[in-house]
């Protein structure tokens, strides 16, 4: 049978002391409810004593998890310096939790127990033993932590937990609070302490993530016989953070082969959900590329990648996008192939063949050069401009250069190719959209008449697409164009290109069908 390790959640502790984050009590209960959902073992909920809101909110989230046998309830603890003070209060707010637990702490290294604490070894050592003793007798379950554990005095730091088992603690949780240790070095001294402390109690692990090594570190103390992790969602904490949560999980799980089997109680469904919750109520963003719930962690955007993918998802992805709550993404961009383009257009319903594949797949490079990332709706109004346009006989758009502003008349110079041929152009008009068209026209020698005129952006950002649709007449023939850049004033000039070259296969009367069609829904 697998061994269990605890998940210490302390997203509304350490979290909490991230500089900027402030929660109330209604978040603080919102993101206790979901940590119960996501199935940790313990929510360490806050310092009672530091303040009247953080001891309101420990109580409300005790009373929260307050019905005796409630399954799957979580572990209720609050924090507790070793004044008698601070170890009554923690009491008095995790007492209504149905499983509830205090932890204690005190510094043990010696620049703690020097600038901070200014108490000698010995005064630390009765500070420990007699915090514990009191918290034991409210409470059987006691967490004791001799604070900067990695830069303590090894043999000192040994008596402390000692100290601290014989009063009662049955946890003994071992803090590298200043994100000092390294995997090995810190395995190392876990194993230790678990041969030089003997007694019945949980070893855990506490790591700040000073240097980027929090879950390594702590993936160690577990090799080392650590069986309760504390963590926090994304990794807040003080400084750069805690061991997140969503990583050590992760890790454990899919690496078991390397790391051991242990059961974890957590339903890594809820991690993403979990992760957003607490990004939005504390102001803290995810990065992009964050393990695990950052938005791009199951995005790829490399064509290889995306055939890959497309092929088999485990070419490229090491866990199930759906098992921690994600979907995997390709995204569309510059780097994307062709492959990924055609199944995105696949899913969309357009079956595009041929030269209008080729047409829109060259327009989509196009404007992926200039546009970081197209969505769903960008890639529509691209089939759609190409499908307008069709493929045969029509100008093709080279380049256009612009001019505008209020202190000289708007004009416009165009370059237009058609079967190989390239034809110069210049306009003017009364803005610059204006002048694009008469450049077009120019160009054309179709006088066409813009008889409507219609923008509007594909989605909502600054970046967006600008989707140019018009109408235009050329003797008694009606027709209509669309177009889309980044740049409306270009959207503008291929709308009414389009528009031309409609006019142009109408008189000369082209042939062929339609190149593609739109089966979905
Ligand atoms: O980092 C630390 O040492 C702590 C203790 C209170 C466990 O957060
Ligand atoms: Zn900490």
């Amino acid at each position: 049978m697998s061994e269990r390790i605890t998940i210490f959640d302390t997203t509304l502790r350490d979290g909490e002391q991230s500089p900027g984050i402030s929660l109330d009590v209604t978040e603080k209960l919102e993101i206790a409810e979901q940590l119960s959902r996501l199935g940790v073992d313990v929510i360490e909920a806050g310092f009672p004593i530091a303040s009247q809101g953080d001891f309101e909110s420990v109580e409300a989230i005790a009373r929260l998890f307050g019905t005796p046998g409630a399954s799957g309830s979580p572990i209720v603890c609050g924090l507790s310096r070793t004044g008698f003070a601070d170890v009554d209060r923690a009491w008095e707010a995790v007492q209504h939790a149905a499983r509830r637990r205090i932890h204690v702490f005190i510094a043990t290294s010696p620049i703690h127990m020097e600038k901070k604490l200014r108490m000698t070894p010995d005064q630390v050592k009765i500070e420990a033993a007699t915090a514990v003793a009191r918290a034991r007798s409210y409470c059987d379950d006691v967490e004791f932590s001799p604070e900067d554990a990695s830069r303590s005095d090894f043999d000192f730091m040994c008596d402390v937990l000692r100290l601290a088992v014989d009063n009662g603690a049955t946890t003994l949780n071992i803090p590298d609070t200043v994100g000092f240790a390294v995997p090995e070095e810190w395995g190392r001294r876990i194993a230790s302490i678990r041969e030089r402390v003997s007694g019945d109690y949980v070893l855990s692990m506490h790591c700040h993530n000073d240097l980027g090594l929090a879950v390594a570190n702590s993936l160690s103390g577990v090799a080392a016989g650590a069986r309760q992790i504390e963590c926090t969602i994304n990794g807040i904490g003080e400084r750069a953070g805690n061991a997140a949560l969503e990583e050590l999980v992760m890790a454990l799980r899919t690496r078991a082969d390397a790391l051991g089997q242990f059961e974890v109680g957590i339903r890594t469904e809820e991690l993403a959900r979990t992760s957003r919750l607490v990004s939005r109520l504390t102001g803290y963003p995810v990065q992009y590329n964050k393990a695990v719930v950052g938005r791009n962690a199951f995005a790829h955007e490399a064509g290889i990648h995306q055939h890959g993918v497309l092929t088999d998802k485990s070419t490229y992805e090491i866990m199930d996008a759906e098992a921690v709550g994600q979907t995997t993404e390709i995204v569309l961009g510059k780097h994307s192939g062709r492959h990924a383009f055609r199944d995105a257009l696949d899913k969309l319903g357009f079956r595009l063949q041929g030269d209008a594949l080729n047409a829109a797949f060259m327009r989509f490079k196009e404007l992926a050069d200039r546009k970081v990332e197209l969505n769903e709706a960008d890639l529509e109004a691209i089939v759609v401009e190409e499908l307008g346009q069709a493929v045969g006989t029509g100008y093709a758009m080279v380049s256009l250069e612009v001019h505008g502003g209020n202190l000289s008349t708007p004009s416009a110079r165009v370059v237009l190719e058609r079967d190989g041929t390239k034809v110069t152009a210049f306009g003017e008009g009364d803005g610059m959209i204006d002048a694009v068209c008469s450049a077009i026209k120019q160009a054309t020698g179709i006088d066409a008449r813009l008889t409507d005129f219609k923008v509007s952006s594909v989605t909502g950002n600054t970046d967006a697409l600008g989707d140019v649709v018009i109408k235009a007449e050329h003797d008694g023939l009606k027709v209509s164009g669309r177009g889309l850049s980044t740049d409306v004033v270009e959207a503008s000039a291929r709308a009414f290109l389009a528009a031309v070259n409609r006019i142009l296969r109408i008189r000369e009367r082209p042939s062929g069908p339609v190149v593609a069609d739109r089966t979905g829904p």
